[in-house]
């Protein structure tokens, strides 16, 4: 039977479609994205029906939909299953992104490995039945319990999904895949959509949870993943934070929360679960004092909480004007942290180079970090350390006020656990009082009482 088909544009940035050819997306906003993509004509719907199409017109109460109890399962990777929120959904579909290199092949391959009882398959498109052979071998994957089909052709893999039913399927990568009813090459963006839904469709109707690898650059410009991340039920990125340690963090999730991460350490036996970080982003250090420049802070990531050290330098100005350098804070936060110190804490700020960094290379992205970071900022720039001990939290205002933060009593008990002693926190957070807690309003004040402190107290943890 021939198929009809019909000429549509997406943009590869976000996935908008349109059916004329647009020099700027008005989605995203950017420029000669859209590429033109042949698809099928749809049904008389008009809409891809993804999932099961049983009972139409029909509506049904919740109570009587039966959930079998292999619903959700254990991947067997306790990390990995925090990050799925709670485990493997049948019928659920996933997307790992991340950098070449990074270590997807190695975690999908140890997750097949891990998984009890269930069929699983690897579908390889990047490296040899070989080459994934030896991988599996040397990260202590049992061979038997893992199947692979080494293709990369659309049609045949819906075949094998629909008769065999596997539980569990890893697609490595869904930038190799391409349907041959589309004339346009692996990895663009039209194959990508088609391929993506086709196998979503597939492993819906065999109850099969369905794993895409997808790669994308340090610049994030190759088409591709982000145009499928609506298609997905849960998205997740790979991200490198030190050199050993790899987060696996989801951005997206229809089945759980998207506050928790996965921490993981590459070994020479492939991918290693982290799963009590309390005080592994802590630097080693043996003596009491601590350098001018560094604070630290209690992170809340899901249901842990952990310390992290940040560090500043400021330096004078290289060029005519200040410029902050800092890939682990985001730099419009740094930037206008030191425009509220400059204001509201007497520091010159405006003829220097300000250079930020988390120890154990973790993105920060709460507010809470704002007032550490503000003290390692002011810590750098008057040469001062702060107290080896202490621990602050709290989001700066524009005005110079120290506003409170969720999360209180959980920072202060995680601080404590870590040794850590003098707590500094907005004086609106409800908390309970600890012997050497100090409160401010703003960071001013904040700068004042730490001055009034002895430097060496304490012994850092
Ligand atoms: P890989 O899973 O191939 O990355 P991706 O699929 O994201 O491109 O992993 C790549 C890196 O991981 C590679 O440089 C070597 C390293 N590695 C280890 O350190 N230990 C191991 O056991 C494995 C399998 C890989
Ligand atoms: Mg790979």
């Amino acid at each position: 039977m021939m198929k009809e088909l019909t000429t549509r544009y997406v943009c590869s940035q976000c996935g908008r479609i349109e059916v004329k050819w647009l020099g700027r997306c008005p989605d995203c906003g950017s420029w000669n994205s859209f590429t033109e993509e042949v698809v099928k004509k749809q049904g008389k719907s008009g809409k891809k029906q993804l999932v099961s199409d049983t009972n139409k017109n029909q509506t049904v109460a919740l109570s009587e939909i039966e959930i079998g109890e292999d619903f959700r399962y254990s991947s067997g990777i306790s990390e990995f299953d925090r990050v799925l929120g709670g485990g493997i959904m049948r019928g659920g579909t996933v997307l790992l992104g991340g950098e070449p290199g990074i270590g997807k092949s190695t975690l999908m391959l140890q997750l097949l490995g891990s998984i009890k009882n269930r069929s699983v398959l690897y579908v390889s498109g990047e490296e040899s039945p070989g080459q994934v052979r030896s991988r599996a071998q040397r990260i202590g994957v049992p061979l038997d319990s893992v199947s692979l089909f080494n293709d990369t052709r659309l049609e045949p893999l819906q075949e094998i999904l629909s008769r065999d039913r596997y539980d569990v399927v890893v697609v490595d990568s869904l930038q190799t895949l391409s349907s041959e009813e589309l004339p346009s090459a692996a990895g663009s963006v039209n194959q990508l959509r088609l391929c993506t839904m086709e196998l979503v469709d597939a492993a819906k109707k065999a109850g099969s949870a369905l794993f895409f690898i997808g790669h994308i650059t340090k610049e994030g410009q190759i088409a591709g993943p982000k145009a499928i991340e609506h298609i997905v039920d849960t998205v997740l990125y790979f991200e490198q934070a030190g050199s050993g340690v790899r987060i696996v963090r989801a951005v997206k999730n229809r089945f759980g929360s998207v506050d928790e991460i996965g921490i993981f350490l590459m070994t020479e036996k492939g991918l290693v679960s982290v799963p009590d970080p309390a005080g592994f982003f802590l630097s080693e250090r043996t003596e009491g004092s601590l350098p001018a420049g560094i604070s630290f802070t209690a992170v809340v990531e899901g249901s842990r909480t952990f310390m992290v050290e940040i560090q500043a330098l400021v330096i004078p100005a290289k060029s005519g004007y200040s410029r902050v350098y800092s890939e682990r804070i985001d730099t419009a936060r740094v930037t206008r942290v030191a425009a509220v110190l400059e204001r509201h804490a007497g520091l010159t700020l405006s003829d220097k180079d300000i250079y930020v960094n988390v120890a154990g290379g973790i993105k920060l992205s709460e507010v809470s970090i704002e007032l550490p970071l503000a003290l390692a900022i002011h810590s750098a720039a008057t040469s001062r350390p702060l107290p080896a001990t202490l621990v602050s939290m709290g989001e700066l205002s524009l005005a110079g006020e120290v506003r409170p933060v969720s999360y209180g009593e959980k920072r202060v008990k995680g601080a404590i656990d870590m040794g850590f002693s003098t707590i500094l926190a907005p004086s609106s957070m409800p908390l309970e009082h600890h012997a050497s807690m100090l409160r401010c309003e703003r960071i001013d004040e904040a700068v004042g009482k730490l001055e009034k402190l002895p430097r060496t107290i304490g012994k850092h943890p």
